[in-house]
């Protein structure tokens, strides 16, 4: 039967609630007109006074068959109605119920429909001439079995409501129920005061009752519709565990290099066998029941989370997050010609030509300098600015290096080097700092944004250096970034990042000797080191990366925007996890956006996702965050976990080609898919977005990711490519490119420089939505760029 077939139409269900609905309507007209058509007889059942007959009276006389079988009807559809949402929630076709509770109140909806049902039945049996104190007692059975259904379906949406805030459909159904329930009951009541005593008006209360009912009935038909276009995969793609691989493929990249803030604890490789083991049980269980029963509990937040103005959550990261639609109209800035035409275009980078920043760091060695200045540099490169590190050690080594070649004088670089007792040392470093400077002024002028001059900057002497040089410039803005740590495992932990990690400083000396003589270097800095305290210049001071942050005098966009960020690192160990959505519906059909649901082999993925993710954090708190999309929020259903949706974290906008198939868009626009592929990070979909758009309205979630701890993002390709190439430090060229797979968890662990990555891809089949680089394109690099360079040669241009 095409109507009620499981496949493919299940939103062919909507015809019960409208069949019950027009049959009880219809009854009910067909009474009135029945008794207005026979002049208004006065029924045997009626009071001495009632004029107005109650729908029992008329339904005692000959319309008796009419009205059993009218009430059997409607009473079986409205139980259907229910039985079937319920279906349909549970099987992912209309947005699922996240809670117990959800479940419970949708049950309670369910039991309540079946003694209203039956109350109507059997009062439509028993009429009101010949059975009146049974009809009567079955009335009541009758109203308040649907009065309690009513109430606990209200409840049950206002739940569901509540997880799917972006759903407005669910909004409306959810106020449509309550609006009608709510007349409903409180006319019920009025006909339970006026039924015995103004029999008359009781009688039009009544019949108004029983006409609302109708509407209420009709609600259902809203709900269902909602699974329109929705279908599973069980009978074309059911998928038995047993025919993947017994093994839970698991890559590791391994960071570059260890050190600053790292969590020192292996993570075995044994991890692969053990989650193959608890994801292999979760889908074996899933399996027999048919559904894992899902425990939500609540993490505590994170004690070592400071509050913050735009914490995840909180009001101003909540605005800017919604506000990112607005990110969405881009540059003002001329756009290349695309080779060949199309509805979609090629859109500029954004003009910063006017940006001319000067980042002179400040602190002791050892104290993060480079983490700090690496990082800032990453993050302004992926919001696209052009920025260098200017680092002064490395200018130094490659000077002498260079001298050592030319003149084979081997300069000594000791700790006696550092020492300020030593005049021609000090001149000498004074001068390799200033060179190193105007190399990095230099560079500004030549088209530069953000320079950031890596040195220890520490005396007041020395800041002051840099302020007057500065001053000559037009347009550089100059900030110190101070680095200050007191934390003794954290210097520990850098002291050892230098002496092993074979710095030319250090390649003839054993790694004893190198770390006494790198300390008595610190030592030799620290009797001459003035924190940055003069209150006339713009910086930041920062100590113990993220414990406490001083600022002073920071104005202007970009300075601001490289505060904020700043203030929001910290480098306690922590994991980020990132994962797609389980195959969507769209997947399957070789769409692309859209905002369907899982399939079948989706939801077994979100059900096994879980049992993946505790067994990597353990007892440790994590968030989950989601898009506002059905399909991550279906996928994040089962995570024990405290979950928060973002509008930032939405997959790329693809504009009118939302929904199509990449075939159907190189047959309907071949001129976009051309230049699609020819640019594919500037190409911006007509009405939609490009990957440029999608990075600039990242932004806030990256601030906020560098912030928290333990976070694990289900998000969709294009987005978890952006935040991928973030933490992989990887070009814009090569973004769009990057391969993030359904039904594989990544999880990354930030290092000193660098991030460790660890893949887990769940054996759950799943389509391929990774659409390669066109052959003669070059191809994409996917290898880290974050690694520290000791050793790299310093480029020394003669200056102009
Ligand atoms: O195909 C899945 C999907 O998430 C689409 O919704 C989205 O448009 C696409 O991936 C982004 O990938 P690409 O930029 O390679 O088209």
């Amino acid at each position: 039967m095409a109507i009620f077939s499981h496949q493919r139409h299940h939103w062919a269900y909507v015809w019960i609630p409208i069949v019950g609905a027009f049959i009880w309507f219809g009854t009910l007209w067909a009474m009135l007109i029945t008794w207005l058509a026979t002049g208004r007889p006065h029924y045997v059942s009626m009071a001495a006074n009632q004029h107005v007959p109650f729908i029992s009276d008329i339904a005692a006389d000959i319309l008796k068959p009419l009205f059993i079988t009218s009430c059997t009807i409607t009473a079986i559809s409205f139980i259907l109605d229910l039985i079937i949402e319920r279906y349909l929630r549970h099987s992912g076709r209309l947005m699922p119920n996240m809670r117990t509770r959800e479940r419970v109140f949708s049950s309670l909806a369910i039991l309540g429909s079946v003694i209203g049902g039956a109350g109507l039945i059997l009062l439509s049996i028993f009429d009101t001439r010949r059975h009146k104190t049974l009809h009567d007692s079955f009335l009541l059975v009758f109203i308040v079995g649907v009065a309690l259904s009513a109430i606990f379906t209200v409840v049950e949406f206002r739940w569901i409501y509540k997880d799917f805030q972006y759903a407005p459909l669910l909004k409306r159904s959810y106020w449509m129920k309550s609006i009608i329930a709510g007349i409903l009951i409180i006319l019920a009541f009025a006909f339970a005061g006026t039924e015995f005593k103004v029999v008359n008006v009781g009688g039009i209360f009544e019949w108004i009752i029983a006409m609302g009912f109708t509407f209420y009935l009709l609600t259902f038909y809203y709900d269902l519709r909602q699974s329109k276009g929705t279908f599973d995969t069980d009978e074309a793609e059911d998928v038995d565990v047993d025919d993947y691989d017994e093994e839970v493929m698991m890559k590791t990249i391994p960071g570059e290099t260890k050190g600053w803030g790292e969590d020192v604890e292996d993570q075995a490789s044994g991890l692969a066998n053990k989650d193959l083991a608890r994801a292999s049980d979760a889908l074996e269980n899933m399996q027999a029941s048919g559904e894992l029963a899902p425990v939500v509990t609540v993490a505590p937040a994170s004690p070592n989370v400071p509050p913050a103005l735009f914490g995840a959550g909180g009001p101003m990261l909540k605005r800017f997050d919604e506000s990112t639609v607005a990110s969405r109209k881009g540059s003002n800035a001329p756009s290349p010609p695309p080779s060949v035409k199309g509805i979609g275009k090629k859109v500029a980078k954004p003009d910063y030509s006017e940006q001319k920043i000067v980042v002179a760091m400040v602190g002791l060695p050892a104290r993060g300098k480079s983490y700090l200045s690496n990082k800032l540099m990453i993050y302004l490169r992926w919001l696209e600015y052009d920025v260098k590190v200017f680092n002064v050690g490395q200018l130094r080594r490659t000077k002498a290096r260079q001298k050592a070649q030319k003149l084979g004088v081997k300069e000594n670089h000791t700790a006696e080097f550092f020492s300020h007792s030593n005049a021609q040392a000090t001149q000498s470093r004074d001068k390799l700092a200033e060179e190193s400077l105007e190399m990095l002024i230099q560079w500004l002028k030549e088209g530069g944004n953000v320079g950031i001059h890596d040195a220890t900057n520490s005396t007041k002497d020395r800041r002051a250096k840099i302020e007057a040089r500065l001053a000559k410039e037009k347009g550089m803005t100059l900030i110190f970034l101070e680095s200050f740590c007191d934390d003794p495992a954290t210097i520990a932990a850098n002291v050892e990042l230098k002496v092993s990690q074979g710095d030319p400083d250090y390649k003839d000396m054993s790694p004893d000797e190198a770390r006494k003589d790198f300390l008595r270097r610190i030592s030799e800095y620290e009797k001459v080191y003035e924190t940055i305290t003069e209150p006339h210049l713009s910086y930041l001071r920062i100590k113990n990366v993220g414990e406490e942050v001083t600022m002073s005098r920071i104005n202007g966009y970009l300075s601001s925007r490289i505060a904020f960020y700043l203030m929001n690192l910290h480098i306690r160990p922590r994991n980020i996890f990132f994962s797609r959505h389980g195959e969507s519906q769209y997947n399957v059909e070789g769409k692309i956006g859209g905002d369907s649901l899982l399939s079948s082999r989706g939801m077994q993925y979100a059900k096994a996702l879980p049992a993946l993710i505790t067994d990597n954090i353990g007892e440790k708190p994590l968030t989950v965050w989601t898009s506002t999309l059905k399909r991550t929020i279906q996928t994040a259903q089962y995570l024990p976990y405290t979950k928060l949706t973002w509008k930032s974290l939405d997959e790329l906008d693809a504009g009118v080609c939302d929904g199509m198939t990449y075939e159907e868009i190189e047959q309907a626009y071949p001129d976009d898919y051309a230049n699609r592929d020819e640019d594919k990070f500037n190409y911006r979909y007509r009405g939609g977005e490009s990957y440029r758009d999608v990075v600039v309205r990242l932004e806030p979630v990256i601030m906020e990711l560098e912030r928290q701890e333990n976070i694990l993002i289900i998000g969709h390709q294009a987005i978890l490519r952006c935040l991928y190439a973030y933490f992989h430090h990887l070009p814009q060229t090569d973004l769009p490119y990057i391969k993030i797979p359904l039904h594989t968890v990544i999880k990354l662990t930030p290092k000193a420089y660098g991030c460790d990555e660890e893949r887990y891809t769940l054996p759950i089949n799943a389509v391929d939505t990774h659409r390669p680089k066109p052959k003669a394109a070059k191809q994409p690099s996917t290898h880290s760029t974050t690694q520290r360079q000791y050793f790299v040669e310093e480029e020394i241009k003669p200056l102009a």
